[in-house]
């Protein structure tokens, strides 16, 4: 069979919304590593382990040339000269390795400047290859695993990509098939049954978070995507405050109501531009909870500066500019004093918030 005689069906809606966050979510990362402000680092590896043929039948573009594409934007604009860049693309098979490489080429992504890693191989024994380089400190790195099912990300898979220092990453996975696998014992211990079925990939989250090594500071973010009866997901994991502070504001841009999902998961039947209105009952539940909560934190005089308001932000799955309007209140009823509107995630030292005494 030629290469260009396989074609994959053509990309539903759920995975062109997966698709667009993993484009955009490396369209912000690579000028992190990249720009000319930071201290340079050597090696940069983007890491697409289940990619594909490059395209579906009717010509979208799948992970590994969307990557591409955000690569040649940044190339076009003289980002890639200062590091030494490397793009590892596996699939398990050949036949989709060599139309991968066919569209790489055809789409004019053969780029100058970036080494090229493109083999087939299967998950298992690729990720076993690429340890070396997932340990190394100073290499920055960028790993999306495009599973089917949920059996490639394993707890040692987890561990390994979560132990890995400069390493961000995302995978998706079906959280319908854990959820659905919570009968097996080692999972039904980690696992919840979560109240309403809309959650399932939140109780998948969850799950993963419990395999975190105890006391670690890691942050990790989902973002839910229905495809008939079924719930999949994406789930994103970064050590560091700048990496989730990204995934969060590419997550608010494809979902204004929750930012994490590409359905109605609280069934608040909010329509995008009505929270727009002032009424409280369009303010989406998950606004007013970190409200609610951020206030209380605030008036005990528990956050102490603008990193502490970003943890209480990062840790409810909003964006930093979402605790303004509470600190604005709080700071024109006198309760608390600061020189700052939105916390700002690039500052070595952060900015404090003084607290009123009240009176005994
Ligand atoms: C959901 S598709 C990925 C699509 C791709 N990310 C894209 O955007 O077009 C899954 C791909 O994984 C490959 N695959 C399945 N099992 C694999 C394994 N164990 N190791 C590596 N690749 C595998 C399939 O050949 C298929 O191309």
């Amino acid at each position: 069979m030629h290469a260009n005689d396989f074609h994959e069906k053509p990309f539903d809606e759920g995975t062109l919304t997966k698709l667009r966050i993993f484009e955009l979510y490396a369209r912000e990362w690579l000028p992190v590593f990249l720009s000319a402000e930071r201290p340079r680092l050597p090696k940069i590896h983007l890491f697409d382990f289940f990619a594909g043929p490059g395209t579906d039948s009717s010509g979208q573009l799948g992970s590994p040339l969307r990557l591409l594409r955000q690569l040649k934007h940044y190339q076009e604009r003289g980002g890639l000269k200062r590091a030494c860049v490397e793009v590892h693309l596996f699939d398990e098979s050949k036949e989709k390795t060599s139309q991968l490489k066919e569209n790489i080429a055809t789409h004019g992504l053969q780029l100058p400047d970036l080494t090229f890693d493109v083999r087939p191989l299967a998950f298992s024994q690729a990720f076993r290859n690429c340890e070396r380089i997932l340990e190394d400190p100073e290499a920055a790195k960028l790993v999306f695993i495009d599973q089917f099912g949920v059996d490639h990300v394993t707890p040692a898979v987890f561990r390994t990509l979560v132990s890995s220092p400069i390493c961000d990453f995302l995978f998706f996975l079906s959280s319908s098939t854990l959820y659905r696998f919570h009968d097996i014992p080692a999972i039904k211990q980690k696992i919840a049954r979560p109240d309403d079925y809309f959650h399932v990939h939140r109780a998948a989250l969850d799950y993963y978070r419990s395999l975190l090594p105890s006391g670690m500071r890691y942050f990790l973010a989902p973002f839910s995507i229905k495809k008939g009866a079924n719930i999949y997901g994406l789930i994103f994991g970064s050590a560091h405050p700048l990496g989730i502070d990204k995934f969060l504001q590419v997550a608010w841009q494809s979902d204004e109501i929750s930012g994490e999902a590409d359905f109605d998961i609280n069934r608040e039947n909010i329509r995008p531009g009505e929270m727009l209105l002032a009424f409280e009952e369009m303010r989406p539940s998950k606004i007013s909870a970190f409200d609610r909560e951020l206030e209380h934190l605030l008036r005990a005089g528990l956050l102490v500066d603008e990193f502490d308001v970003m943890q209480v932000c990062f840790e409810h799955g909003v964006k930093r500019q979402h605790a303004e309007p509470v600190m604005a209140k709080l700071k024109r009823e006198g309760v608390i004093d600061l020189d700052f509107r939105v916390p700002d995630v690039r500052r070595s030292l952060p900015r404090p918030i003084r607290h009123h005494r009240r009176g005994p």
